[in-house]
């Protein structure tokens, strides 16, 4: 049942951003670690699916023993994916059929589980894909879950990660991330897969800068 799942998943997420809150990683992942215990025992809506180009990526994903990917893979069909609004109107027709994300926590009703304090996400990205400078006031950490993914945030400075490698963002930085490895064929490859979560003023969309 897909309750259940869902379940899972939330658990696997507590699990993940708590472990991650006791490593060294940036300070805001404790108050992540913290709501998602939370929130992970409390109510989860079953959403209506509504898949995107992007959704039919995914099948290319080995889920691995990774917990939260295989739990979101696992899901993917059933879930609400999204765009950021303002990119439909900017960014080319290639970069939309190979991107979106689904909303777990947050302040919009679109998200499964409710939470005025922190938001969370999973998004994916196809190889070769630029995704362009932007920014957006709240605090964020980015976890690599799957693919090669270049990251650079406000000194410019382009660093690569991989699979369970954190960058973060303080408020308003701007940054710039590239996905996949070079000369991968972006027709067969598997795309990236990022989570994301933010703190502080969580209700204003990210905007390209
Ligand atoms: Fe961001």
């Amino acid at each position: 049942m897909i309750l259940d799942e869902l379940r899972g998943l939330f658990s696997a997420l507590a699990r993940f951003y708590d472990e991650q809150a006791t490593h060294a990683g940036p300070a805001m992942l404790a108050q992540v670690a913290e709501e998602l215990a939370r929130v992970a025992v409390g109510d989860i809506t079953v959403p209506e699916p509504a898949p995107l180009p992007a959704t039919q990526l995914i099948e290319r994903l080995d889920p691995g023993a990774d917990p939260v990917l295989g739990g979101f893979l696992g899901l993917a069909d059933g879930l609400a994916w999204t765009q950021t609004a303002a990119y439909a109107e900017t960014l080319s027709s290639h970069f939309l059929d190979n991107y979106g994300y689904v909303r777990l926590v947050g302040p919009t009703a679109t998200a499964l589980v409710s939470s005025t304090r922190v938001a969370v996400g999973v998004g994916v990205w196809g190889s070769g894909l630029y995704y362009p400078r932007h920014t957006h006031p709240a605090e964020e950490a980015y976890h690599v879950l799957a693919g090669d993914v270049g990251f650079s945030g406000a000194d410019g400075v382009r660093r690569e990660l991989h699979p369970g490698d954190c960058a973060h963002n303080a408020p308003y930085e701007p940054h710039e991330l590239w996905f996949g490895a070079p000369g991968e064929d972006p027709d067969r490859s598997p795309p990236c897969v990022l989570l994301w979560a933010w703190v502080g003023e969580i209700g204003v969309d990210a905007r390209l800068v």
